[in-house]
């Protein structure tokens, strides 16, 4: 008999995003011919820009000639792309990164999910609650936690993110090992300003602990005071991971591309106390688990810092960030209370007259033919909450707008 990983059996039935789109499937199949709108998983409605598809070409033209064809590449990526985003990301902003501690992946969401198996399964974790499901799921999966009760695992520090507080961590009073923070923040919106990520950096630096930082949005940030990376902090280096993907930055949820940068200061220690480099872990883990993003993949996430890519790719997003504010104007025309949608392309909205999550989508499913996502399926603290993405077209979220507009609560 062959026994399973246990763990799996703690974890909820299915996937958000997955049970979702089952929803909405039968909810199709159940009224054929209506428009259903979908500001529901955040995936990109744009195509690709010009100079990303021209890099595509050339690349893929280079794989057809012998010369220029290529095989494996490098498991941490081509160094032309790290060479492009240390500069661009990174020695621009006056951080001091190398090439050698940026790996470029298949997705922010495998990256984040893979890292935590560099840490002891006896590790602490803490996350913030809402929080995209991945981080937890994926701790559950690894033996981290206890059972799901009254909707929380056992062993997980929970940092509620709450109107309170303007969706912003604050820190706990016990000491975790590894402490996941996104921001801006999928699910609220929320961005952390530059002195709030400061007292996570400190307190990391003061417990030991590690920061896995998902700034996949980065590129919405519009706030003066909000870091684009957090490596912008002082001694981050020596405690915080960071995820970035191309997905959400230049269109790419169907090409897979992202990187992790993980700084050669970061250390881990086994059970004497000897330190050991991170860095070497990962690349130890990368190379034997994984074969890289296609080179063709690769020149098409070099183009999009290109001085063209560039331009091209900030009217992609201003694009979405107007859409953004054409959602947070309809919340408030249909009296609803609705947050974040400013430095990030999620807005955040307060359920009204105590509906809870699940019923705000079957009532926006049923009567305006609308798809969200119930703040719940984030965690506790999402409750009585729900989720809207800004990354339809202009034309379907004025549409969805107005439908929402004219909802009575
Ligand atoms: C979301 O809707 O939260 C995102 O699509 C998740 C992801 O990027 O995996």
């Amino acid at each position: 008999m062959t026994r399973l990983n246990e763990n799996y059996l703690k974890l909820p039935g299915s996937y958000l995003f997955s049970e979702i789109a089952k929803r909405v499937a039968a909810f199709k199949e159940a009224h054929p011919g209506e428009q259903v709108i979908s500001l529901g998983i955040g995936d990109v409605s744009r195509p690709l820009v010009p100079a990303v598809v021209a890099a595509l070409h050339q690349a893929s033209d280079e794989m057809g000639a012998a010369e220029t064809f290529r095989g494996y590449g490098p498991e941490q990526g081509y160094l032309f792309l790290r060479e492009a985003i240390l500069k661009h990301d990174y020695l621009a902003r006056g951080i001091n990164l190398s090439a050698d501690e940026i790996f470029v992946s298949d997705g922010a969401k495998s990256d984040v999910a893979n890292f935590q198996e560099l840490f002891a399964r006896s590790s602490c974790v803490a996350l913030q609650d809402p929080v995209y499901p991945v981080y937890l799921d994926t701790n559950v999966m690894a033996g981290r936690t206890g059972k799901f009760e009254n909707g929380r695992f056992g062993g997980i520090i929970y940092l509620p993110c709450i109107e309170e507080n303007g969706f912003i961590p604050q820190l706990p009073r016990e000491r975790a090992d590894m402490v996941y923070l996104c921001s801006p923040n999928n699910p609220t919106g929320a961005a952390m300003t530059r002195a709030e990520l400061k007292k996570w950096v400190d307190w990391a630096a003061a417990n030991g602990s590690i920061i896995l930082y998902d700034s996949a949005y980065e590129a919405f940030i519009t706030g003066a005071d909000v870091p684009h990376s957090i490596y912008e902090i002082p001694g981050a280096d020596k405690v915080a991971v960071e995820f970035r993907s191309f997905s959400k930055t230049a269109g790419f949820t169907g090409m897979r591309c992202a990187y992790t940068v993980v700084p050669k200061a970061l250390c881990v220690y086994d059970e004497t106390g000897a330190g050991h480099s991170l860095n070497a872990l990962w690349l130890r883990r990368q190379t034997t688990k994984f074969n890289g993003v296609p080179y063709v993949i690769q020149r098409a996430a070099e183009a999009v810092f290109s001085p063209q890519g560039q331009a091209q790719i900030r009217e992609v997003i201003a694009g979405y960030q107007q859409n953004a504010r054409v959602i947070l104007d309809a919340l408030k025309q249909a009296g609803l209370t609705a947050f974040g949608g400013v430095n990030a392309p999620y807005i955040w909205l307060k359920t009204p007259k105590g509906l809870d999550s699940w019923a705000f989508f079957t009532k926006l499913l049923n009567e305006a033919r609308v798809v969200g996502t119930p703040g719940v399926g984030f965690g506790a603290c999402g409750e009585g909450y729900f989720r809207l993405t800004a990354f339809n077209t202009p034309q379907l979220t004025q549409a969805s707008a107005h439908r929402i507009a004219g909802l009575k609560f």
